[in-house]
């Protein structure tokens, strides 16, 4: 019961904050500061959180919070915890570029600090209109229409995603695996949003996705409608995800080792 409650109720909260952040995209003139090396925020990410934390505190005043803005004021344990990326594409959405989205999912806290397990989760592209979402048992939709990973079964035939990370040495690890990937695949893409990146996945756009540092409000919402796709998620290790490790790989699942093993430069 609680769970279809809070499915619905994480749809509504991410078609609402998508139109907020729409708005501000075609109408505003962002204000934009830096919040560390590559890294920049606009008063739009903070509007967007903001509505998304309200809505949640109105409604489930018992559940806690790990959202990517910071704001020491919000609870952060309670029995669900709302992983929440406000903007994800930020330096998209700051260029008026549209490949960005708002990222939603609800967890359970484990005994590990660095694991939660979402549920429920909704990423929504207010550009085009298209609401990727997942409920745990339930199977994966896109606007309400079930989706599924692809059957692409060969690197070859593959189109494998990734995103450029910020730090210098992580650069480098991303720099080393796209060489060696690119020889052995169709193509790769990089769109500016691992959470987009994700449902492109699970929904047969792009046969894999990688990235060397995602946090949690990054992948929660994208991993579970991976998974109810059909499709497989871990580290680049093909360990479970954590957020001390950060390392993020998606894929349709029959991928899934070739591309851990081009990371680790294995001969293909
Ligand atoms: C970023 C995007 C990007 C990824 C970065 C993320 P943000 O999120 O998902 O694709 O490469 O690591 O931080 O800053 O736009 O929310
Ligand atoms: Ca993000
Ligand atoms: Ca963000």
């Amino acid at each position: 019961m609680e769970q279809k409650q809070i499915a619905e109720f994480a749809k509504a909260i991410a078609l609402e904050t998508g139109e907020l952040i729409r708005d501000k995209w075609n109408n505003a003139d962002l204000k934009l500061s830096s919040k560390g090396f590559r890294d920049i925020v606009t008063d739009a990410d903070i509007a967007s959180q903001k509505l998304v934390t309200e809505r949640v505190m109105e409604a489930f005043p018992t559940h806690g919070f790990l959202s990517e803005e910071d704001d020491g004021s919000l609870p952060t344990e309670g029995d669900v915890i709302w992983v929440i990326d406000p903007i994800d594409g930020t330096s998209n959405f700051a260029r008026k570029s549209p490949l960005f989205c708002v990222s939603i999912a609800a967890a359970r806290p484990t005994d590990d600090p660095f694991v939660v397990k979402p549920f429920v989760g909704v990423v929504y592209d207010p550009v085009r209109n298209e609401l990727f979402f997942a409920s745990d048992g339930s199977g994966a939709t896109l606007n309400d229409r079930p989706i599924a990973v692809s059957t692409v079964d060969t690197l070859d035939s593959a189109i494998i995603s990734f995103d450029w990370p910020r730090q210098p040495d992580i650069r480098q690890t991303t720099l080393d695996t796209v060489t060696n990937t690119i020889h052995n695949v169709k193509t790769m893409r990089s769109i500016g949003s691992a959470a987009l990146g994700l449902c492109y996945v699970a929904c047969g756009r792009l046969d894999g996705y990688f990235n060397y540092h995602l946090s949690p409000w990054d992948v929660a919402a994208g991993e579970l409608i991976i998974k109810e796709a059909g499709g497989r998620f871990s580290d680049m290790a093909g360990q479970p995800w954590r957020g001390d490790v950060k390392t993020s790989l998606g894929t349709n699942g029959l991928v899934h080792q070739s591309v851990i093993d081009l990371g680790q430069n294995k001969s293909n």
